[in-house]
C-alpha cells in the first residue's frame, strides 16, 4: 500500500495552494456577501489549467490523474468553495463525460474551449420535480429526424448564467422509463435557451446558480452523447466521478475550518492560557484532525480507484457521504471554538460552515449516497461472507 504522493502530485497541490492564496483569498468574503461571480479568478483558473485537469493534452487539457484533481480541489476549497464548485462541475460533470463518452467530433469541438476556460460548462439534470429521483425527467427531447426538439425547465444549475455549454439530460421515449432518456450537448447561444432567476443561496454564494428554460431548442443529432437512451446511465456514471470532486470539496472545507480553529485557539487566551491548552478545546481539535484524516483517506482512495480503472461507485459515495458529514460537523465545531467571533461575517469560519451544507445536498444528497452504498452491499459487494452459521 502506497501512501506517498508523487512529485507531480505534490507540485499540483502546491500550485493550487499558491494560486488560492494569491488569487482567491483576496475578496472572498466580499464576493460571498454580494454574490459576485469570480469571473476574473475563473479566467485565471483556466490559464493555470485547473478547469480541464483530467482532459487529455490532445484536447487541450492537463492529462492529470484524478488524485491530482482531488488535491487541487481540496486546496482551493479550504478557502473558496464558490470557485471550487465551478471547477468541479467543469472538470467532472462536463469535460470528463464528453471525453469518456463523446464522439471524436464533439471532443475536438468542445474540449479545448472548456479545458482552457474560454467556455464554462453546466450539467443540467435536476428539475423542479426531479432532484433525487433523477429518472422522473419532464424535460423532453423529441426525435425530429436529424435533430431533437428540446423543451423543459432545469433547476439549481451551477454556472447557469455564465456557461456557454450545457450537458442536458432529457426524456425521449417516455414509455421506456430511464432507458428512454438522452444526453445532449446544447450551446447556450442557440435560440430557445433562456436563463431564468438567479438563486440567493445560504452558501457558495459567489457561484452562479440559475433556473434554465428550454423552448423548442433544435439540437442536432450529432450533439447527442452515446447511443439513443444512454442519458440516464451517462448521468449516473458522470455523477459517480463528480462525487469524488465534491467529496474533495467537503474535505477542503473541513480542513480549512480546522486550520482556522487551530490558529485561533493558539492565539486566543482565556483563564490565563491559550484556549488550545484547555482540554475542552484540545479534544475538539483531536477529533477534528482524526476525522478529517479519515475523510482524506476515503477521498484519495476513491480517486485512486478511478485512476486504476476499478469500480469506484461505492467508494465515491462513501467518500462523499463521510467527507460532507465531517465538513458539516467540524465547521460547526470551528465556529464554536471561535465563540462570538465565529458568528460574524468578517471571519472566514462562518462562511465555511454555510458552504459545508451544500456538500450534503448536491450531486446526490447524503440519503442518496446511502442508497448507492446499501444497494452495493445487498448485491453482494462490500461484504465478505465468512460466517457459515449465526451460532456455535
Ligand atoms: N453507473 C452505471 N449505471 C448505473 C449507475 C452507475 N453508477 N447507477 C445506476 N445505474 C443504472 C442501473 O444499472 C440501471 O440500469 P438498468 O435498468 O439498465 O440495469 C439504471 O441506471 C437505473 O438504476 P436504478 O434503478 O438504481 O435507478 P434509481 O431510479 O433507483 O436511482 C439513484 C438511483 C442512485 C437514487 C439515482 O437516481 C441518483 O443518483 N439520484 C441522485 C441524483 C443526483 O445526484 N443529482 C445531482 C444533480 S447534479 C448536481 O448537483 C450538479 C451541480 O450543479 C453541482
Amino acid at each position: 500500500m502506497q501512501f506517498e504522493l508523487t512529485e507531480e502530485q505534490i507540485s499540483v497541490k502546491e500550485a493550487a495552494r499558491d494560486f488560492t492564496q494569491q488569487e482567491l483569498l483576496p475578496g472572498v468574503i466580499d464576493r460571498d456577501r454580494q454574490m459576485l461571480h469570480p469571473t476574473e479568478q475563473v479566467k485565471k483558473m483556466g490559464e493555470m489549467g485547473f478547469l480541464g485537469m483530467m482532459v487529455s493534452p490532445e484536447y487541450g487539457g492537463g492529462g492529470m490523474d484524478t488524485l491530482s484533481y482531488v488535491l487541487a480541489m481540496e486546496e482551493i476549497s479550504k478557502v473558496d468553495s464558490s470557485s471550487s464548485v465551478i471547477m468541479s462541475v467543469n472538470n467532472s460533470l462536463v469535460c470528463w463525460g464528453i471525453e469518456e463518452y463523446g464522439t471524436e467530433e464533439q471532443k475536438q469541438k468542445y474540449l479545448p474551449l472548456l479545458a482552457s476556460g474560454e467556455w464554462i460548462g453546466s450539467f443540467c439534470l435536476s428539475e423542479p420535480e426531479a432532484g433525487s429521483d433523477a429518472t422522473s425527467q419532464r424535460t423532453t427531447a423529441v426525435d425530429m429526424g436529424d435533430y431533437y426538439l428540446l423543451n423543459g425547465t432545469k433547476n439549481w444549475i451551477t454556472n447557469g448564467g455564465k456557461s456557454s455549454l450545457h450537458v442536458v439530460i432529457a426524456q425521449t421515449h417516455q414509455e421506456k422509463g430511464h432507458r428512454g432518456i438522452n444526453v445532449l450537448i446544447v450551446e447556450t447561444s442557440w435560440s430557445g435557451v433562456t436563463i431564468g432567476a438567479k438563486e440567493d443561496k445560504l452558501g457558495i454564494r459567489a457561484s452562479d446558480t440559475h433556473t434554465i428554460m428550454y423552448t423548442d431548442v433544435k439540437v442536432p443529432k450529432s450533439n447527442r452523447i452515446g447511443n439513443d437512451g444512454f442519458g440516464f446511465k451517462f448521468a449516473m456514471k458522470v455523477l459517480s466521478g463528480g462525487r469524488i470532486g465534491i467529496a474533495a470539496q467537503a474535505l477542503g472545507i473541513a480542513a480549512g475550518a480546522y486550520e482556522l480553529a487551530v490558529k485561533y485557539s493558539k492565539e486566543r487566551e482565556a483563564f490565563g492560557k491559550p484556549i488550545s491548552q484547555h482540554q475542552a478545546i484540545a479534544f475538539k481539535l483531536a477529533d477534528m484532525a482524526t476525522e478529517i484524516e479519515a475523510a482524506r483517506l476515503l477521498v484519495y482512495r476513491a480517486a485512486w480507484m478511478k485512476d486504476q480503472g476499478m469500480d469506484y461507485t461505492s467508494s465515491a459515495a462513501m467518500a462523499k457521504l463521510f467527507a460532507s458529514e465531517v465538513a458539516m460537523k467540524h465547521t460547526v465545531e470551528a465556529v464554536q471554538i471561535h465563540g462570538g467571533y465565529g458568528y460574524v461575517k468578517e471571519y472566514h469560519v462562518e462562511r465555511l460552515m454555510r458552504d459545508a451544507k451544500i456538500t450534503q445536498i448536491y450531486e446526490g444528497t447524503s440519503e442518496m449516497q446511502r442508497i448507492v452504498i446499501s444497494r452495493n452491499i445487498l448485491s453482494g459487494q462490500l461484504y465478505e461472507p465468512i460466517w457459515k452459521t449465526e451460532t456455535v
